[in-house]
């Protein structure tokens, strides 16, 4: 037997090395609808603090206290202080269009102190972009600015960019391509265009910037828990919360308007590529790890980093696929009145989503059942969205 004290005195256990620090991701429209998706699964890697700003115009500070206890409830047991921090959002009410009010809360985290940020808050209805153009610029493109004017300030320079499908216009290929040119059809789409333009810019002078515009399709559904979900102001804009809002009676209208039935599409209506919300956010993860400095996807030599994806399905669905798929959701029995084509509107906006796949790992896997249902899920578990608790 060996008396070697080696032998006898038992082995210290290695210690897990502690977890890297939370890393402070600001989210701009944290609170709205795909904000609050985007929130929730940052959180989930309890790897970011996500701090939000958002002035409510299209959003109720409800969401935020759901998201985070979706989060707290998601956590297993014994959970360390830090995972505990990760389930709590810092949320400002603030206005993006008011630089100072930007600047303020940089201020609060100090210089390198917000690790990056996803850039998500803007005006979306493109009818209304018709009639206040100027409105939609100043918030959609100067409070862009101002935000990456404050970033550099701050030597904060990875950006992720919620950007559209609308950027294409009326798109020369189906399924379109990210290599397709840019050339939007309204003021809303023109907003959008402009402010890739401004980030590719800013890449291009200066290489400590990292950046990635996400060109989402159309997001649907709800988390699964029907704790949050999509809940406008005033009536939808987007066909699924429409009927959702004619199905649980908040819109008392038991007919929809088709916009015409005449397109070059295989039943004559407009096609559209939905995906599920979650996906969607799940897109917004992978954005940001592929901003890390060890990923490659902008290339050793590239002259400047930064990239666009396109986030869908890469399958079109028609307006009366997604009426068809509500009523076996809801059990509701839409009436449809088909009247004429709406100004404005293309015939089919399909994803190419090849490359996000290849570059970034993702995938939109759920399908409309599972949109559908999480909608439906979410109106009836709220019938009238989070006002009631505000
Ligand atoms: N929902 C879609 O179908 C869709 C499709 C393509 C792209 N997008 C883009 O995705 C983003 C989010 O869309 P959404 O559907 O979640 O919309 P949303 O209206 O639910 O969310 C936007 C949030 O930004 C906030 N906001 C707007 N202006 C602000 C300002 N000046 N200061 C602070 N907060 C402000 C709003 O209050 C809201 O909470 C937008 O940039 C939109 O253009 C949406």
């Amino acid at each position: 037997m060996s008396d070697s004290p080696a032998a006898s005195v038992p082995a210290v256990p290695k210690s897990a090395p502690a977890p890297a620090p939370l890393k402070n991701v600001l989210v701009t429209g944290g609170a709205g609808y795909i904000g609050s998706h985007v929130v929730f699964v940052l959180q989930q890697t309890r790897r970011f603090k996500v701090i939000s700003i958002d002035n409510h115009h299209n959003s109720h500070p409800t969401a935020l206290k759901r998201v985070s206890e979706l989060s707290r409830a998601a956590l297993g047991p014994n959970p360390t202080e830090q995972d505990i921090q990760s389930t709590e959002v810092d949320a400002h009410a603030c206005d993006l269009t008011q630089p100072a009010q930007i600047r303020a809360v940089f201020e609060k985290y100090g210089k390198g102190g917000i690790w990056g940020v996803v850039h998500v808050a803007a005006y979306k209805a493109v009818g209304e972009s018709t009639e206040i153009p100027l409105t939609y610029y100043a918030n959609n493109v100067g409070a862009t600015v101002s935000l990456l004017q404050t970033m550099a300030d701050f030597e904060c320079r990875r950006f992720v960019y919620s950007s559209s499908a609308t950027v294409y216009g009326t798109p020369p290929i189906i399924p379109i391509p990210e290599t397709t040119r840019l050339q939007a059809d309204s003021p809303y789409g023109s907003t959008k265009v402009m402010a890739e333009t401004i980030v590719e810019d800013l890449c291009h002078a200066d290489p400590r910037w990292r950046a990635i515009s996400l060109r989402y399709f159309n997001p649907a559904g709800a988390h699964p828990s029907g704790q949050i979900g999509e809940d406008p102001r005033g009536r939808p804009g987007n066909l699924l919360p429409l009927l959702a809002h004619m199905a649980v009676g908040r819109i008392k209208e038991p007919t929809l308007k088709v916009f015409g039935n005449d397109y070059p599409t295989p039943d004559g209506t407009c096609v559209r590529d939905y995906l599920h919300v979650m996906d969607l956010a799940s897109g917004h993860l992978l954005a940001l790890e592929a901003l890390e400095s060890k990923s490659n996807i902008f290339g050793a030599n590239a002259k400047a980093h930064f990239k666009a994806y396109n986030l869908g399905k890469g399958k079109g669905m028609s307006v009366l696929d997604i009426v068809e798929a509500m009523r076996k959701a809801t059990g509701f029995n839409y009436g449809l009145e088909i009247i004429g084509r709406r100004r404005g509107d293309v015939p089919d906006l399909t994803a190419d989503p090849a490359l996000a796949e290849k570059e970034l790992g993702f995938k939109a896997i759920e399908n409309l059942e599972t949109m559908c249902r999480d909608l439906w899920n979410w109106q009836t578990k709220n019938p009238k969205g989070y006002a009631a608790e505000d």
